[in-house]
C-alpha cells in the first residue's frame, strides 16, 4: 500500500532545469570530489536532497513582497512588517532579525553563557552545540530513549526525559544553567516532534527552578501540525494557536528562516526579558547590523513577513509532511528500513541496516550516499560516523554514533511526487545488489567538523 500523498496546493509558475549528467561523468565528479558529496558542483546533481534549509522556493507574494522592500539603514517599513508579523505568531515582548539562525544562537550564547556551564536540550543542533561550545560551555542532550530506537512508532520520538532533566538541574543547580532549551522539530533525532504536553512539563520544570527555557524554532511550525495530529485534545486548534500556546510556554526563542519560514536567507531571536533585549541588540550591532535588519536587507524581512504566515498554512503542512511520508512509505514496502515515524522535513536511511556487512569505520551512511549519487544523480548527507565519529583523548579509542544515517531532506514546495518516485526506484535498485556496495577509508580529515572538507577513497 502506498501512502495517500495531498496534492501540491500551488501550480507551477516558474522552472529551474536540472540535469542528469551520464553516469560516466558521474564516477568522474565524485573521484574529484573526493567521494564527499559537500564537494560535488550543484550543476551536476539532478536531484538535491543535502538540506531544506534555505532551499525551499518562495511563492508569488514573496516575490510580490521583495519590491516592497524598504533598504532603509533604520526603521524601514519592512521591519515593522515583520515585527507585526512576529508579535502575531510568537508573542514575545523583544525580537531582533538576524541573517540566519547560527547568528541567533552565536548571540544568544555570547550574552548569556558562561564558561563551564550546562545547557540542556532534548538535542542540540549541531551549530547549536558549536556556539554553545565556542562559549566553554557544555551542550547536553536528554531526550527520551526511544529516540535511538530507529523502528519506535512513539509519536513524539522528540520529547525530552524529564526525570532526567530534573535529575541534572539537581545535580548542576540553576547557577551552572544559565538557560535551558528545546529543539523543535528535533532534527538530529530525525526531524521527530516534541508534544505539547512535554512542552508543558519541560517548561514547568525549568520555570520551576528560575531557568530561563529558549526554543529553537527552526522547525516550529511541522511540529505544530503533528501536535494538531497526533496529540489528544489539539484536532480541533489551528496551527496557529497551537504554536502561541507553545510560545507562551517559554521565555525566549531563535529561529533559522531557512526552514519553515520558507526564506532563502535569514533568522529571528525572540526574549521577554528587557535587560537581555538590550544585551542583544549590543551584541547584534556589533557582529550583524543594526537592530531593524541584523544583517538582512529590506526585502528579505518582507520575505520573511509573508513566508511565516505561508508556513503555517495548513493545506501546504499537510502536503509537506505528506511528502516525507509518501517517500518513507515507498521505501519501507520495499523493505529499506528509514526512522519510524516519518520526520518533517526528512526520511534519514538506516545505512548501517541496509549495509550490514561494512562495518562503522568503513562508513556505511557515506557508501550509501556516494552510491545514490552514482546509480542516480541524487544527493543525501551522511550522518552517521564521518560527521559524529570521534577520537576520545582519554582512551586513545574512537567513539562511533548509535546510528548510521542518510538523510534525505526535502526542500520545501520544489519537487514533485514523480521526483520522489525517482528516488524511491532508485534506492530499491541499490539495495537489489546492497551486497556488492563497499566501504570507503579517510584520505583526509580536519579535526572539527571533518564531514565538509574530508576526502575519502573506496575500499
Ligand atoms: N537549529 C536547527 C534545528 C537546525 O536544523 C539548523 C540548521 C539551525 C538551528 C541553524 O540554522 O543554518 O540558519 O544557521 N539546519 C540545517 C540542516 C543547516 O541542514 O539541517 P542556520
Amino acid at each position: 500500500m502506498t501512502a495517500i500523498h495531498p496534492p501540491e496546493p500551488f501550480r507551477i509558475k516558474v522552472t529551474e532545469p536540472i540535469r542528469l549528467i551520464p553516469r560516466e561523468e558521474r564516477e568522474v565528479k565524485l573521484k574529484e570530489a573526493g567521494y564527499n558529496l559537500f564537494a560535488l558542483k550543484a550543476e551536476d546533481i539532478f536531484i538535491d536532497l543535502l538540506t531544506d534549509s534555505g532551499t525551499g522556493a518562495m511563492s508569488q507574494e514573496q516575490w510580490a513582497a521583495l519590491m516592497r522592500g524598504d533598504e532603509s539603514y533604520a526603521g524601514a517599513r519592512s521591519y515593522q512588517r515583520l515585527k507585526d508579523a512576529v508579535e502575531d505568531i510568537f508573542g514575545f515582548k523583544y525580537f531582533v532579525p538576524t541573517h540566519q539562525g547560527r547568528a541567533a544562537e552565536n548571540i544568544l550564547s555570547a550574552c548569556l553563557v558562561k564558561p563551564d556551564q550546562y545547557i540542556p536540550s532534548n538535542m542540540h543542533f549541531d551549530t547549536t552545540d558549536a556556539n554553545i561550545r565556542a562559549r566553554g560551555g557544555y551542550p547536553t542532550n536528554l531526550v527520551i530513549d526511544e529516540a535511538a530506537d530507529p523502528a519506535s512508532p512513539h509519536p513524539f520520538k522528540g520529547n525530552m526525559d524529564v526525570a532526567k532533566l530534573k535529575a541534572f538541574i539537581a545535580k548542576y543547580g540553576r547557577e551552572q544553567i544559565p538557560f535551558g532549551m528545546i529543539t523543535v522539530t528535533n532534527n538530529a533525532g530525525g526531524g521527530q516532534p516534541v508534544s505539547m504536553e512535554n512542552l508543558k512539563s519541560v517548561s514547568a520544570v525549568y520555570r520551576e527552578a528560575g531557568i530561563p527555557f529558549v526554543i529553537d524554532a527552526a522547525r516550529y511550525a511541522e511540529n505544530c501540525y503533528f501536535i494538531q495530529q497526533r496529540e489528544d485534545g489539539y484536532r480541533n486548534k489551528s496551527v496557529k494557536e497551537i504554536a502561541r500556546e507553545m510560545f507562551a510556554l517559554a521565555d525566549g526563542m531563535c529561529m533559522s528562516a531557512k526552514k519553515d519560514a520558507i526564506v532563502n536567507m535569514g533568522g529571528l531571536l525572540c526574549v521577554n526579558d528587557e535587560a537581555l533585549f538590550q544585551n542583544i541588540k549590543n551584541e547584534l550591532i556589533l557582529r550583524e547590523g543594526f537592530p531593524t535588519y541584523g544583517g538582512l536587507t529590506g526585502r528579505d524581512l518582507d520575505a520573511m513577513a509573508v513566508g511565516l504566515f505561508e508556513g503555517l498554512d495548513e493545506s501546504y503542512l499537510a502536503y509537506r509532511v505528506g511528502q516525507t511520508l509518501y517517500l518513507s512509505t515507498r521505501l519501507n514496502n520495499s523493505g529499506i528500513p528509514t526512522i519510524q515515524p516519518a520526520g518533517g522535513h526528512a526520511v534519514y536511511v538506516v545505512a548501517n541496516q541496509l549495509l550490514p556487512h561494512i562495518p562503522n569505520y568503513e562508513f556505511p551512511a557515506q557508501a550509501l550516499g556516494v552510491e545514490l549519487y552514482r546509480e542516480g544523480g541524487i544527493r543525501g548527507v551522511e550522518i552517521g560516523s564521518v560527521m559524529f565519529a570521534y577520537l576520545d583523548p582519554e582512551d586513545n579509542a574512537w567513539h562511533y554514533p548509535a546510528l548510521e544515517l542518510l538523510r534525505l531532506t526535502i526542500p520545501r514546495r520544489v519537487y514533485t511526487q514523480s521526483h520522489f518516485d525517482y528516488v524511491a526506484e532508485t534506492l530499491i535498485k541499490i539495495k537489489s545488489r546492497a551486497n556488492e556496495l563497499r566501504g570507503y577509508q579517510l584520505t583526509y580529515a580536519p579535526e572539527l567538523l571533518r564531514h565538509f572538507t574530508a576526502r575519502f577513497e573506496p575500499l
